[in-house]
């Protein structure tokens, strides 16, 4: 991504027609939980609580000024009005089906907009058991080689922006998390690799690969909502370098790791001390049931575990963080659904090392905090395709768990410094000065002072 290169200010295309958002997993509880939610907002029943595209401000210029449009007013962003579903599943069910299936949203909510979830179906998977080995899903592409299931899914994309008159499109993978992989060069390394892979129908190389190699070859955004290594190759950035797109990940910023990101910057900043920090959940959902699989809860631990390390910094605080104790578990437990409970069992120790504790007990709803995430990063990701800016998007680390970077920087997870990034990005591409809270200088030519 050359800055020569960005489109800025007035030079920004305003979206026109429809915003295709394309979803593996569509049938999921995420999805489905996004995709009806977008509709009930459409429709004036209901509030996008949690979107920061369309509640949140962003200040501009001195704090005197008193200029604080919303977001959605000050970017050229297209609307949740144009946006069209489409995507794949494992399962038949339609959007309905799927979201009475996931029990998040209440009846009376999907029964008022159910012809409109009826309409949307999926198109079969590229789907392999070798890395979701608790789903046996049959709804299933036929073709066997690997070459032949991108084609097919580069295929139905075409249909899709034909079928909707949709020119733009972006890919949000929604669906279940698959077994943990490790980067491996001969088949990861390079875009050559990776095709001779696919060429060969390397049994390595998992179906979210598939699907991003056919967005990226699509010229589709491509974001990464599980913790799957996916997008996070140098084959695929290159590829995404090269095809001129945006991909940005991993793993949706929700429940427990939200409220650690929100409370660990804060123990920091006051320099109090970190002896433990014991996670566990329970979670009865469809994602808990894979996720009881060990070699999918490996995925999922890595990509949870990695926080607290880079927003602690124990390298340049040893007396505070040489040797916390860091546990993160889920348990599959049915009776709970989506409404997952968290607990976090924090030791902490102030002034003189003297301890202390804090308990914090979330009973949160996993879809619900997710499916905003995906309203923004759809809107963003058009955004940033439209801008020219391709490869790793970081600015939206903001959403991630396990947020990418490039391979010379550290990645940013403290909450508020990505908030802070994401709304300088804004600034600079609309041509605003960037904002650096210094705040002396209203001070310092004061008179009276
Ligand atoms: N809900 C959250 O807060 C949250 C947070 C972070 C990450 N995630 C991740 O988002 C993903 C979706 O979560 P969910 O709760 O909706 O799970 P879910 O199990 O309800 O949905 C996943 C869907 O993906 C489908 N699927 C699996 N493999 C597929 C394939 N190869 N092609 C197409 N469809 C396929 C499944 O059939 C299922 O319908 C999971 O990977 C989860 O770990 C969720």
């Amino acid at each position: 991504m050359k800055e020569k290169n960005l489109k800025r200010n007035d030079q920004i295309e305003v979206p026109q027609g429809p915003l295709g958002v394309l979803i593996p997993g569509i049938g999921g509880a995420v999805s489905t939980t996004f995709i009806a939610g977008v509709e009930l907002v459409r429709k004036g029943l209901a509030e996008p609580i949690g979107s920061l595209t369309q509640l949140a401000t962003i200040r501009l210029g001195k704090r005197n000024e008193r200029r604080s449009p919303k977001i959605k007013d000050f970017v050229p962003l297209a609307s949740m009005e144009d946006m069209v579903f489409g995507g794949w599943d494992i399962y038949e069910a339609n959007a309905h089906e799927a979201a009475l299936y996931a029990r998040v949203l209440r009846r009376d909510h999907l029964d008022s907009i159910k012809d409109f979830l009826s309409t949307i179906r999926p198109m079969k998977a590229v789907f392999d058991r070798a890395f979701v080995r608790n789903l046996d899903g049959t709804y299933v592409k036929e073709e066997r080689s690997l070459r032949a299931r991108v084609e097919a899914l580069k295929e139905d994309i075409a249909r899709f922006k034909a079928a909707h008159g949709a020119r733009r499109c972006v890919m949000i993978w929604c669906g279940s998390t698959e077994v943990f992989l490790r980067q491996e060069d001969d088949i990861h390394g390079s875009i050559d690799a990776l095709q001779k892979a696919i060429d060969a129908s390397d049994p390595r190389i998992p179906p979210s690969m598939l699907y991003a190699v056919a967005a990226l070859e699509s010229g589709v955004p491509f974001i990464n909502g599980a913790p799957n290594l996916t997008i996070d190759v140098p084959a695929m950035m290159e590829l995404a370098g090269r095809e001129g797109v945006p991909i940005a990940g991993k793993d949706f910023k929700t429940g427990q790791t939200l409220m650690k990101t929100i409370l660990a910057p804060g123990l920091k900043s006051r320099m109090l001390g970190l002896e433990g920090w014991y996670s566990t959940n329970i979670l009865g959902n469809r994602d808990g049931l894979v996720l009881d699989d060990k070699d999918s809860f490996k995925t999922k631990e890595e990509s949870k575990l990695s926080v607290l390390e880079y927003i602690l910094q124990p390298h340049l605080y040893p007396t505070l963080y040489k040797n916390y104790y860091h546990k993160v578990t889920i348990n599959y437990y049915p009776p709970r659904g989506d409404n997952k409970e968290g607990w976090d069992c924090i030791d902490i120790f102030g002034w003189l090392g003297y301890p202390m504790q804090i308990k914090v007990d979330f009973l949160c709803r996993d879809s619900i905090l997710a499916a905003p995430l995906v309203a923004d990063l759809a809107l963003f990701m058009d955004l940033a395709q439209r801008v020219g800016m391709s490869g790793i998007q970081e600015w939206l680390s903001f959403y991630f768990k396990s947020p990418m970077h490039k391979e010379d920087l550290y990645p940013e997870h403290d909450l508020f410094i990505q908030l802070m990034k994401l709304k300088n990005t804004l600034r600079y591409l609309m041509g605003e000065e960037q904002i650096t809270h210094f705040g002396l200088d209203y001070y310092m030519n004061d008179e009276k002072s």
